[in-house]
């Protein structure tokens, strides 16, 4: 396993320390003017805190117990679900988890402002996460996904990797096939901490699978949504990045995101009220920040598919019972990457006894 020798492990965490310090935030953030922010400063603070308590977390491992527990346990994946409302299909990652317990970990943000049935089942009883409310068009789902992350990297430390996902997303392989082809992934290039040809430990060489996209026609617009001049001199036009909403991050990305101070203060800005079309922080902030701290360490793409055409008002398609079979499963994993497609969106809760129906037979049969 990766953790097999304390040796390694150990002169690995010696050496990540300047890295520490090179990554941790050279300024204090002036505080926002209340009028400018969306997010409240005792929220802020809260949130600050609770992000503090991750990086320290993340570092424990170099006593002894952190070093025993993190090789006391295989690489685990962390499931985290950010919810505005039921989750209809929490039968079904039910029985995509079922028999892998030792390998993943459920963690769940639910818009405490909407009224929602927790999911009674075995995973996700109990695994809510402190939450605060989100709105479309708003940096607060940045935000909750921070808080996701902080979560996981504070719940366990073999959390390897860190997969986003809705209330309206599913799986669309078992639970195998893509536990194999995460941990085994070894993308990106040698680590700038292992030394001249021998490639470093895996663990760093995991890569996040995340969309960044640099040249797109509504970036200019999606960059002016605060202010011409808004987001400099931290994010310059040139660094600005669009991607997908739903990733799966490597530890050490999940560690560089909870950390960051430095875009955090400019993406929290709230849009222009005349700009509110073009407002969609989420979509920005994990690609940009990412794609100027680890280019190479990023696939580019996303494994989740979203089906875009005829769009309305920024909603892609979602699915209905009537479109479900496994015809519509081996379509929406076809991809042009490495990979197939893990998940898809959007799904009406409706869909959930056609997908059961399914889910043995196709979906999770590889
Ligand atoms: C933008 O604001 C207008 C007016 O307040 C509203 O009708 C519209 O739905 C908003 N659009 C988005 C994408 O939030
Ligand atoms: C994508 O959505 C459109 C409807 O907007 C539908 O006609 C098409 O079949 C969908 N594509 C896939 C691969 O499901
Ligand atoms: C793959 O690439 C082809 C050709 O560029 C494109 O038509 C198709 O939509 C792509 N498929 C997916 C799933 O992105």
């Amino acid at each position: 396993m990766q953790f097999s020798s304390p040796f390694i492990l150990s002169s690995l965490l010696l050496l990540s320390l300047p890295l520490i310090f090179l990554l941790a935030p050279r300024n204090t953030p002036p505080k926002a003017p209340p009028s400018l922010s969306a997010i409240g400063d005792p929220d802020e603070a809260e949130d600050l805190a609770f992000f503090r308590r991750a990086t320290l977390a993340s570092a424990e491992p170099v006593g002894r117990a952190g070093l025993r527990r993190r090789r006391a346990s295989p690489p685990k994946i962390a499931f985290m679900f950010l919810i505005n409302s039921d989750i209809g299909f929490a039968q079904l990652w039910e029985r995509f988890f079922q028999g892998h317990e030792r390998l993943l970990n459920v963690y769940v943000h639910a818009d405490p402002s909407v009224d929602l049935v927790l999911p009674p089942t075995k995973s996700f009883k109990g695994r809510f996460i402190p939450a605060k409310a989100t709105h479309r068009g708003s940096p607060t789902l940045i935000s909750a996904a921070r808080r996701l992350l902080a979560a996981a990297l504070i719940d366990d430390p073999a959390n390897a990797f860190f997969a986003l996902v809705s209330q309206s997303c599913i799986p669309l392989h078992s639970f195998e096939y893509m536990y194999r082809a995460l941990i085994a992934d070894s993308g990106a290039p040698p680590s700038p901490l292992s030394s001249g040809s021998v490639p470093g430990p895996l663990h760093l060489r995991h890569r996040s699978f995340i969309e960044i996209i640099s040249h797109d026609p509504g970036l200019w617009t999606r960059y002016i949504a605060r202010g011409e001049d808004a987001m400099l001199p931290e994010v310059p036009f040139e660094s600005f990045r669009v991607g997908s909403q739903f990733f799966v991050l490597a530890r050490r990305h999940a560690l560089l995101v909870v950390r960051d101070r430095r875009l955090w203060k400019k993406f929290r800005i709230p849009c222009l009220k005349t700009m509110n079309e073009s407002c969609y922080p989420e979509e920005h902030y994990f690609p940009t920040l990412l794609d100027m701290q680890d280019p190479y360490g990023c696939s580019r793409y996303t494994l989740t598919r979203v089906n875009w055409t005829n769009s309305v008002d920024g909603h892609p398609h979602t699915y209905w019972p009537a479109e479900i079979s496994g015809d519509l499963i081996y379509q929406l994993r076809k991809s042009n990457s490495t990979y197939s497609y893990f998940f898809a969106r959007k799904f009406s809760p409706d869909c959930l006894e056609p997908l059961l129906h399914i889910s043995n037979s196709i979906m999770f049969s590889d």
